[in-house]
């Protein structure tokens, strides 16, 4: 599919949750080829970087994908999460799913904590609502510094990241510089929203049922919501915001949000 397409999403009217396997998974065109381009990828990045490759999961729809891909093919691949301490427990349940399922660990990661006792006390559990500037202060700590930790002597990350996701993210490349001398491998970056359930069905695959309730993507509780009929994919993302709705994870993906 062109890369340039941004899914909008039809949740039925009225519907408090529905399957999200039901309502999405579809096998179209191309998708055999899709899967095997994304294992062949996989493959190479562990011939390329071997110890100093990581999955970075944020435990949603398509980073089950790809922990089930690199649990299917045996692929040494280190899995680890970023808990920024503001996550559903639906996801955090998924962390001991995973081990349960595939005898792989998932390292986590979590923000210092004085640092976000600090920033509470001094602006609240609720800054992010009150101005971009406190919402990317929160990212940083939560997130940002956090993640430097988990990349430290790392040569290269996987990412579920998807052309579809959102016009920012349409030109997605398989292989980009993270811009931090590191490799960022997006290697389901041409997969349909189709695809990711497609598979997720086909190979069962645990997921957060979360997105049985119209959250197609999930970061943290405050600032994910539901989506409504027609809304864009991450319109549930920092909805209150007129920012690019990113929170400085994927900075070369042309934008970290803070201008937008
Ligand atoms: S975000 O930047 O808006 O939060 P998104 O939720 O779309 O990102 O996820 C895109 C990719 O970023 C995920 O596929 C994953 O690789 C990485 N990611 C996002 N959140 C986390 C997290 N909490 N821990 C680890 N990786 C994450
Ligand atoms: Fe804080 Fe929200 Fe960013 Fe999570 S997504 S780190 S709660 S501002």
């Amino acid at each position: 599919m062109s890369g340039a397409e941004v899914s909008s999403l039809s949740p039925l009217p009225g519907a408090a949750s529905s399957s999200a396997k039901s309502l999405y998974a579809r096998q179209t065109t191309g998708f055999d080829a899709r899967l095997a381009r994304t294992v062949e990828l996989l493959r190479a990045a562990v011939a390329m970087h071997g110890a100093g490759l990581l999955q970075s999961t944020s435990l949603g729809a398509e980073d089950m994908v790809i922990t089930d891909l690199i649990a299917r093919h045996a692929l040494p691949v280190a899995i680890a999460t970023l808990d920024t301490g503001k996550l559903h427990a639906e996801t955090l349940a998924l962390i001991p799913a995973i081990e349960a399922k595939y005898g792989l660990k998932v390292e986590v990661f979590r923000p210092a904590a004085e640092a976000v006792i600090h920033f509470v006390r001094t602006n609240g559990e609720d800054a992010m609502y009150r101005s971009l500037a406190l919402r990317k202060a929160c990212c940083g700590l939560r997130k940002l510094e956090p993640l430097s930790r988990m990349l430290a002597g790392r040569s290269a990350w996987i990412t579920g990241l998807r052309r579809e996701q959102s016009t920012n993210r349409a030109e997605v490349p398989f292989d980009e510089d993270d811009g931090q001398g590191r490799r960022k491998l997006n290697v389901l970056a041409e997969w349909s929203w189709a695809d990711v359930w497609h598979y997720i069905e086909q190979f069962d695959v645990p997921y957060n049922p979360l997105h049985d309730q119209f959250m197609p993507s999930i970061g943290c509780a405050p600032c994910t919501r539901a989506i409504a009929v027609g809304e864009d994919f991450r319109a549930g993302r920092w909805w209150w915001e007129e920012s690019s709705k990113e929170c400085g994870l994927h900075a070369t993906n042309k934008t970290i949000g803070v201008t937008a």
